[in-house]
């Protein structure tokens, strides 16, 4: 957490440093489980800014973002939104990874992509920094399974929908204790129903969608 000094220096409009803020979102033990949730929603409860989350945000918002991954072990996301937000090849800049590496982590802190159709490009895949994990179900198509198998780890977890219990257990098992979960809001409620959530790193967008972004929440 941020010292009462920092806050009062935040407060004052000063900027806290990378270290400083990595500092105030550290993780007191990285062998406990432990699934912290980022989210953003404007101030009338949309969870979206013209299609996507980051329109929501700010610079600094996304300084937070990019620092939270940096913190993770896996970075775990709905086929939703990577879909919608064409996540590809998202590695950890330079200075992250010489950050990780002098704390001990792994260069690159993989994905972990929920679905259940499996409806996922194998070529966007491959370019991952990391070989990814997609975590589905027992009724996915075996022949959808195969085409991801050569890319990512597939990791099954329910049986009609993913089970966010079995899937924190999983990855946790798999040496992948500390989840970041990016979203988006279909995989975050059930994550909250199912009672995983540790952290909730939320933000209030200052903005008032009028109901449009609430139809992708
Ligand atoms: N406000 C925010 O913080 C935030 C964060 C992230 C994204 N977003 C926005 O949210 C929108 C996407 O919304 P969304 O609700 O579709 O996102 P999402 O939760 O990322 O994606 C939903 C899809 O993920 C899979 N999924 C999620 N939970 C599952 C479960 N328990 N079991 C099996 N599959 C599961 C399913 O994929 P299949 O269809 O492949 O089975 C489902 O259709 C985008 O516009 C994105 O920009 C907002």
């Amino acid at each position: 957490m941020a010292t009462a000094s920092e806050i009062r220096t935040l407060a004052a409009g000063a900027k806290l440093s990378d270290e400083q803020l990595l500092a105030s979102y550290a993780i007191a033990d990285r062998s406990v489980p432990w699934l912290r949730a980022n989210f953003v929603s404007s101030i009338d409860g949309a969870a979206t800014h013209e299609g996507t989350s980051g329109g929501l945000g700010t610079d600094s918002d996304g300084r937070v973002f990019a620092l939270l991954r940096r913190l993770a072990d896996v970075i775990v996301v709905g086929a939703g939104t990577v879909r919608q937000e064409g996540y590809r090849n998202l590695a950890i800049d330079d200075e992250g990874v010489a950050w990780r590496t002098a704390n001990g982590l792994s260069e690159q802190p993989p994905f972990a992509i929920v679905s259940a159709s499996l409806r996922l490009e194998p070529s966007d895949l491959a370019g991952y920094a990391t070989r990814p994990f997609v975590v589905t179900t027992e009724r996915a198509s075996p022949q959808a399974r195969a085409r991801l198998e050569d890319v990512a780890e597939v990791i099954v977890a329910g049986d009609s929908n993913v089970d966010t219990v079995e899937l924190k257990h999983a990855l946790a098992e798999r040496g992948y204790p500390q989840l970041h979960s990016e979203g988006g809001p279909t995989l975050f409620a059930t994550m909250i129903a199912q009672g995983v959530v540790d952290e909730l790193c939320l933000t209030i967008s200052p903005r008032l969608e009028g109901g449009l972004g609430s139809s992708n929440r």
